[in-house]
């Protein structure tokens, strides 16, 4: 959480850094601030609440300097408030920094540090690191060039935790230096400028070529140059990597809000996840992977695992990992697996899936897997992020910057992915071509029918005008259409602030159904034609107890019964998710938009969640 943005070149910072913020606060908006180099030494200015605040600061365009660090901040340690802010300083007033993660022997440094005369002004961990790094500054008596870097580089070292750090210090105002250890953080290469941030798209508008940092390598940033060090300041060579986004991927195109937008561009991002794995009449190619039949047969158990919909998306592929591969697959939260000693060996496959490749529990997920001699494999959207660089191997969506904190379009991608992985895997072990067949040619035919689905968008937004200011909604369905329910009931509550909840539809009467009472709302997914009586049946058991119900299917159905009928395109049970979604993703966008609120950015919420 939280997000970094920093300039060094020839241009005034102050706007390139605030420009940067604004793309960045889905990160975390409880507070921004920047950090400039003036003539008069180091500047800073903070305010509580959104960028549009620090924006509106007096003075804020009389800054001039051309190098700067800012910060846009998701609460941690220490109450949303001015005080708690970024950037900070040491007590000398010579550094300043800001940080993005969290240091958790903080109290210890504190300690060490008031020992020997510092003052804190703020209950924030970050600001141990300003006044550490000054520590370090003070007791070293040569005059070197690198003192700056060897006191940054001594500080970190007795950091625990995570950390993505921007410094910069009023005695070398040529200078920037950053570092990062377990969270995000890119640097961009510019023409006589360079540029830092939490992530790519926030400074794509300015540069498509891009240093990607491994941990505790520590870079000097000045305008035509960036050196790289490693932890005992032994310089190394980078490379720069192009991506190839597009950078009006990452603004709003016209639509009211990012997430609108994101939904809208499913047929795309499907097209093209599509399209890097398969082609019509030929085999899935994942030559990242190059897996052999003899690997695939010593499999005991794939666990796939993720957080929040990255789960879901999980969940829905364990049905077509273990129909088509006939090799157990079960699906985990990355924060619970951590903890209870998992069974996992040389030969469990684990899959990692994380839209943003920065949540810290899904990495250290991965690292357990890894100790533990597991081959493994990250999913993710955004090339180079942290844990791809942690995989054995990594494939990716194609899904394009997700900017929304609601995920829409990176779940539906991977879901077609892991479908596509699965039948991968399928085809080396030779099972199930039949299934194979039909499912390839459905697949292929996904984009045009999520485009179809998509033009329901009014008949959906008039039954949210009907039920947003209910205060519970619940979401039932079986089998695949399970998953779903739990997905849209997320995606409701997290926008709507609505109490959503979801349960398989034959467990409702062994407690759930308490719940319901007259006037409640009740959403359905019904697309596996095997499960469709039942889940009807289920359905009139809260109908006659007084439920409003809509339901999201493809089947045949007596649609006289329900009080709403979305009905979605054929598909393959497998991928019926990818379809049956979407509406209830626009449903979730139009309630919060009927309550008024912040779609883009929901309330405590963050779009990538890199503590634990
Ligand atoms: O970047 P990741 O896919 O690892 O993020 C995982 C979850 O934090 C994320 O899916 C979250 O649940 C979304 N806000 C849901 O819309």
């Amino acid at each position: 959480m939280c997000g970094i943005v920093g300039y060094i070149g020839t241009k005034k910072a102050s706007p390139i850094l605030i420009n940067g913020l604004i793309r960045l606060e889905y990160r975390g908006y409880d507070s921004a601030g920047i950090s400039t180099i003036e003539k008069d030494g180091l500047s800073i200015m903070k305010d509580k609440g959104r960028v549009n605040n620090l924006y509106n600061l007096p003075g804020i365009d009389d800054l001039e300097g051309t190098i700067g660090i800012a910060h846009t901040r998701w609460a941690t340690h220490g109450k949303p408030s001015k005080e708690n802010s970024h950037p900070h300083m040491d007590n000398s007033k010579a550094f300043s920094v800001v940080h993005n993660g969290i240091i958790e022997n903080y109290n210890e440094l504190k300690k060490f540090l008031t020992d020997n005369g510092y003052t804190f002004y703020s209950q924030t961990d970050t600001e141990v690191i300003p006044n550490l790094i000054h520590y370090y500054y003070e007791k070293d008596n040569t005059n070197d060039d690198n003192k700056f870097l060897k006191a940054v580089k001594n500080a970190c070292l007795d950091l625990k935790g995570s950390f993505a750090l921007e410094v910069i210090c009023k005695d070398f105002p040529e200078n920037m230096i950053v570092v990062r250890k377990d969270s995000p953080l890119v640097i961009g290469k510019g023409n006589g400028e360079n540029y830092v941030s939490s992530d790519i798209p926030a400074i794509l508008s300015f540069t498509k070529d891009f240093y990607l940092l491994n941990d505790l390598e520590f870079v000097i940033l000045s305008k035509n140059d960036a050196k790289f060090y490693d932890k005992d300041l032994n310089m190394i060579e980078k490379e720069t990597k192009t991506i190839e986004w597009n950078a009006s991927s990452a603004e709003k195109d016209g639509f009211e809000d990012f997430m609108l937008k994101e939904i809208y561009e499913q047929p795309t991002a499907i097209r093209e996840t599509i399209g890097s794995k398969l082609n019509e009449n030929s085999k899935c190619e994942f030559d990242e992977l190059n897996f052999t039949k003899e690997y695939l047969n010593s499999i005991n158990k794939i666990y796939i695992i993720a957080c929040g919909t990255a789960m879901h998306a999980g969940l829905v592929a364990k049905n077509v990992m273990e129909k088509l591969c006939k090799i157990q697959t079960e699906v985990d939260i990355a924060s619970e697996f951590r903890y209870r000693e998992p069974l996992v060996d040389k030969n469990t496959l684990s899959i990692f899936i994380s839209q943003s490749g920065e949540t810290a529990d899904t990495i250290a997920a991965l690292k357990l897997c890894k100790e533990k001699g597991a081959k493994t494999i990250a999913i993710s959207n955004v090339i180079g992020s942290s844990i791809t660089r942690e995989a054995h191997y990594s494939i990716y969506t194609h899904a394009g910057p997700e900017i929304a904190v609601a995920s829409t379009k990176a779940y539906t991608s991977q879901v077609v992915l892991l479908t596509l992985l699965a039948i991968y895997f399928a085809e080396i072990l030779g099972n199930s071509k039949d299934i194979i067949e039909n499912l390839k040619k459905d697949i292929l035919d996904l984009p045009k029918k999520v485009d179809e689905t998509l033009k329901d968008s009014e008949i959906i937004k008039n039954f949210a005008k009907k039920v947003y200011q209910e205060h519970d909604i619940f979401f039932l369905g079986r089998g695949i259409d399970e998953t779903v329910a739990r997905e849209s009931a997320l995606k409701l509550k997290e926008i709507s602030y609505i109490h959503a909840d979801s349960y398989p539809a034959g467990e409702l009467k062994h407690g759930p159904i308490a719940l319901i009472e007259k006037d409640i709302t009740v959403i359905g997914i019904m697309t596996d034609p095997k499960l469709v009586d039942k889940t009807v049946s289920n359905i009139q058991e809260v109908i006659s107890r007084g439920a409003k119900t809509l339901i999201v299917t493809n089947q045949k159905i007596d649609s006289k019964m329900f009080d709403l009928v979305i009905k979605i395109p054929e598909t393959n049970a497998f991928i019926s998710p990818i379809l049956s979604v979407i509406p209830l993703q626009l449903f979730a966008y139009y309630i919060s938009k009927e309550k008024g609120l912040d779609v883009d950015k929901p309330r405590n919420l963050a779009k990538s969640v890199t503590v634990e």
